[in-house]
């Protein structure tokens, strides 16, 4: 996929690129492949007609209005009332669309009695245990969950490498040795472990999740001493944000420094870094989204330059519509084929 992508944006001689447009494509055909076992063929001419991806957009792309329903959905009752009404939260059209698509993919599946090792092949593997509208939500919730999240941390890590031809450089050195010394290309991948800290550290400037949320399960007195207790079934919203931006955890909390990634932060406590979230209900894509964005960026880095574009901002807007702390407007970046 990766090496697809590089042979897309040299046969187009590109030049510049939009992020958010470039990476879900490059998300929506590898999670299509590895979940759903779906070539999409996003880098045709005609990609802007493919209804997965119009679907998938729409499904992100949230009026003021449906964040206000959605919003309102959380509070205790107000879900029943809504459906009384008939009104919707969710997106039931774009819903319905997804709920088609893998449940075509799983009947062709068990038709042709391919083996691809995929998603899908698991979920049928555990078919006896799953009925086929869990089997079908399953799979949804991992593309939806994969896909937003993933494109847009690939974009932010993009932004941050543009001003910084340094860190691109100590990238391209590492790729030049990893590769002399690797077997195959996910030994290859594995031995990234500079480019692993330019991606947590993208996500910790720029946290997916600004929040995480967690229900108590029992009374808990805050122990520092204020005597606030959090009651049990009461929700509590973790502030990601804060803790990323902590100068106990992070000095100089606003510079860009892989390097603290490199074995510097064993001290701090696991919780100071939420980019995937903690404990049992953490994110289980973690290891899939980190390799996927190192192949992505080793792939692009190997043969462009990466450097602002003249319309590129110096901050990037948080977009409050945007359910994965995405930025608001395009992200357009130079590209410079190396020699
Ligand atoms: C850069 C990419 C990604 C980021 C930043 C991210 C972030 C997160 C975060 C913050 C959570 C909530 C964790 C918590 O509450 O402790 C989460 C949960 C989850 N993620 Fe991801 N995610 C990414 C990619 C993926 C991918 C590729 C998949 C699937 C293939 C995925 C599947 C899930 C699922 C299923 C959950 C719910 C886990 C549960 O409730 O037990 N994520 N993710």
């Amino acid at each position: 996929m990766s090496q697809t992508l590089v042979e897309h944006l040299k046969a187009k001689k590109a030049s510049s690129f939009e992020a958010k447009d470039l990476f879900s494509k490059v998300v929506l055909e590898s999670s299509s492949s590895c979940i759903f076992g779906l070539e999409t063929e996003m880098f045709r001419e005609d990609e802007n007609s493919s209804p997965l991806k119009k679907h998938l957009k729409n499904m992100s792309d949230r009026s003021g209005l449906e964040m206000l329903l959605l919003i309102l959905s959380l509070l205790p009752g107000v879900k029943t009332i809504m459906g009384k009404f008939g009104i919707s939260a969710l997106k039931p059209t774009e819903t319905m669309f997804f709920y088609n698509v893998i449940k075509n993919a799983i009947e062709e599946r068990k038709k042709s009695k391919l083996v691809r090792n995929d998603f899908i092949d698991l979920l049928l593997d555990a078919e006896e245990k799953l009925d086929n509208m869990t089997i079908v939500a399953t799979a949804m919730t991992f593309f939806l969950a994969g896909f937003d999240t993933t494109s847009t941390l690939l974009g932010y890590a993009c932004f941050e490498l543009a001003r910084r031809t340094d860190i691109q450089d100590r990238i391209k050195e590492e790729i030049g040795d990893a590769a002399e010394k690797s077997d195959d290309h996910y030994d290859f991948l594995n031995k990234l472990k500079f480019l692993e800290g330019v991606i947590l550290e993208a996500g910790r400037l720029h946290p997916i999740a600004p929040s995480i949320g967690r229900v108590c399960i029992e009374d808990y007195e805050l122990p520092d001493g204020s005597g606030i207790v959090i009651k049990k079934g009461e929700s509590i919203a973790v502030n990601a944000i804060g803790l990323h931006y902590d100068e106990e955890f992070y000095p100089d909390p606003k510079s860009f420094n892989p390097d603290r990634f490199m074995d510097k932060l064993r001290d701090n406590p696991t919780c100071a870094y939420l980019e995937f979230g903690q404990g049992p209900r953490s994110c289980v894509g973690m290891r899939f989204a980190v390799l996927l964005m190192k192949s992505v960026l080793a792939a692009v880095l190997s043969e462009f330059a990466l450097s602002p574009a003249e319309d590129t901002p110096m901050k990037l807007e948080a977009d409050a519509r945007s359910t994965v702390g995405g930025w608001k407007g395009p992200l357009n970046l130079r590209l410079t084929q190396r020699n």
